[in-house]
């Protein structure tokens, strides 16, 4: 079973690679590091090489995801799940790999939302001073939400196939799972887009303090980015909730609390949650008609083994 360190790094599609890094810099509270890959940008809230990384690109959205494998042997590991489950992979080329800070890995593509999924083991620290906070105490990148249109097969691509544990589900219209075995309540959600296109529905960051959500709702103003939903709170996971758009109008969340399952301890029962409002938002608030209405999942094709770079 293929066992995880934690959600690696969201690489994402912007119009404006200039502008967008510097709203996920000032506005968000990221730094931005230098990195080799000409015409992309790149930021983090860690220790780590970076968190995200911004392409130009004419469509905005989502160009891949990344997780951290365990060890080394979880690489042979996914290798035979991936084969076994007929999923088209790719190792991960030198050149994919110095442009990221990674070490070895695989790409696939999810098959129902097209999204290319990087797999790799370790990720080098860069020369840069240690991250350290500005606008937002934020704590780590958190998770990513995709919409597919093939909702219960992803589902079962990440449950059966990759090892993703469901934390809780709202019925038919979300679920959420952690990369077994991190403890976040969750690193991804799916949500159900049958009979719509496959979209990026937002990304997330974690805040240490609730304060970091109040400020946020006045400097965000003041930037003229729209906060599109909350403050609020998540009933599955317990999080303090506010979303936001980026440039682009895509959707960024920052969050403040999560539910933990740790490996030696036994989780609870993931739950299944009626689809009423409450389910969503505890605190009831409006959603405004922008949240997640931009995200397109960047496609590659995966008979061609092309590479979504
Ligand atoms: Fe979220």
């Amino acid at each position: 079973m293929i066992r995880y360190k934690r959600l690696g790094y969201i690489a994402l599609n912007v119009t404006d690679v200039g502008r967008s890094a510097d709203f996920y810099r000032d506005i968000v509270g990221l730094q931005e590091i230098s990195g080799p890959l000409a015409g992309c940008r790149y930021l983090r809230c860690s220790d780590k090489h970076h968190d995200i990384v911004l392409y130009q690109g004419a469509t905005p959205g989502l160009k891949r995801l990344a997780f951290e494998l365990e060890s080394i042997d979880q690489i042979g590991e996914l290798h035979s799940v991936l084969d076994a489950a007929s999923v088209a992979c790719i190792e991960l080329p030198q050149s994919e790999r110095d442009a990221m800070g990674t070490g070895p890995g695989l790409r696939t593509w999810e098959p129902g939302t097209g999204c290319a999924l990087d797999f790799y083991v370790g990720m080098n620290a860069p020369a840069e001073p240690p991250y350290e906070h500005t606008v937002a105490q934020i704590q780590r990148l958190g998770h990513m939400v995709l919409r597919s249109p093939t909702f219960e097969q992803t589902v079962k691509f990440f449950t059966g196939t990759l090892n993703f544990k469901v934390s809780d589900s709202i019925e038919n219209r979300v679920v959420f799972m952690r990369c077994y075995p991190n403890p976040y309540h969750h690193s991804l959600g799916i949500g159900n887009g049958t009979g719509k296109e496959a979209n990026m529905n937002h990304l997330n960051f974690m805040v240490t303090e609730v304060d970091d959500i109040g400020r946020a709702i006045w400097r965000l103003q003041k930037a003229g980015s729209a906060v599109v939903n909350g403050p609020g709170r998540h009933l599955p996971s317990g999080s303090m909730f506010l979303y936001f758009l980026d440039p682009d109008g895509l959707t960024v969340e920052y969050s403040f609390g999560m539910e933990e399952f740790h490996e030696h301890e036994e989780a609870r029962d993931p739950r299944t949650l009626p689809a009423v409002p409450e389910s969503f938002d505890l605190w009831l608030g409006p959603v405004d008609k922008r949240k997640a209405a931009v995200g397109a999942i960047e496609r590659s094709d995966p008979a061609t083994k092309e590479l979504a770079s």
